[in-house]
């Protein structure tokens, strides 16, 4: 049984990860538009993982026979021009989610629920890997500068992931 403490921040957490999958889709369909098809590319996978870490975390609570709590969805329309900008959004972003995540992870040591610490152990090692591989393409990002030949190139490359 989950402290109730816990399942609400649990249910938070459902709801941020399928914001975050969202605001990935709609990055994603702008970045269409701008022509950045690779990160557009990029952007739409991301939202895929964002939507998997929902269901991970609403697989726990049913495992461990709590209840689920959907809310509406609102995202913020970023009206970015550039990928540095994109890509700079999303680190944000993400260094949220992972205080978000090691809020959790506290309240459950805190709370002495060993089962749901081993759980979140999961998403403490993602978000180091996805602020880490954020910060990998900015630095590329910085590096490319003003060359557009490059940028296109770094754009093509992200189609492949
Ligand atoms: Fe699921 Fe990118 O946080």
């Amino acid at each position: 049984m989950l402290n109730e403490k816990l399942l609400n921040l649990l249910n938070q957490q459902v709801n941020k990860e399928l914001y975050s999958s969202y605001l990935y889709f709609t990055m994603s369909n702008h970045l269409h538009e701008l022509s950045f098809y690779g990160a557009s590319n990029w952007f739409k996978k991301q939202a895929s993982e964002e939507f998997e870490h929902a269901t991970k975390l609403m697989d726990y609570i049913h495992q461990e026979n709590g209840k689920v709590h959907l809310e509406a969805i609102k995202v913020e329309q970023f009206k970015f021009q550039t990928l540095k900008e994109a890509f700079e959004i999303t680190l944000k972003h993400e260094q949220y989610v992972t205080s978000l995540i090691h809020d959790l992870f506290a309240l459950a040591r805190e709370l002495k629920d060993y089962r749901s610490e081993v759980f979140l152990t999961w998403f403490v090692n993602e978000q180091s890997e996805e602020e880490s591989s954020v910060n990998t393409l900015l630095e590329k990002i910085n590096l490319i500068g003003d060359c557009k030949n490059l940028l296109l190139k770094f754009d093509s490359e992200l189609a492949s992931r």
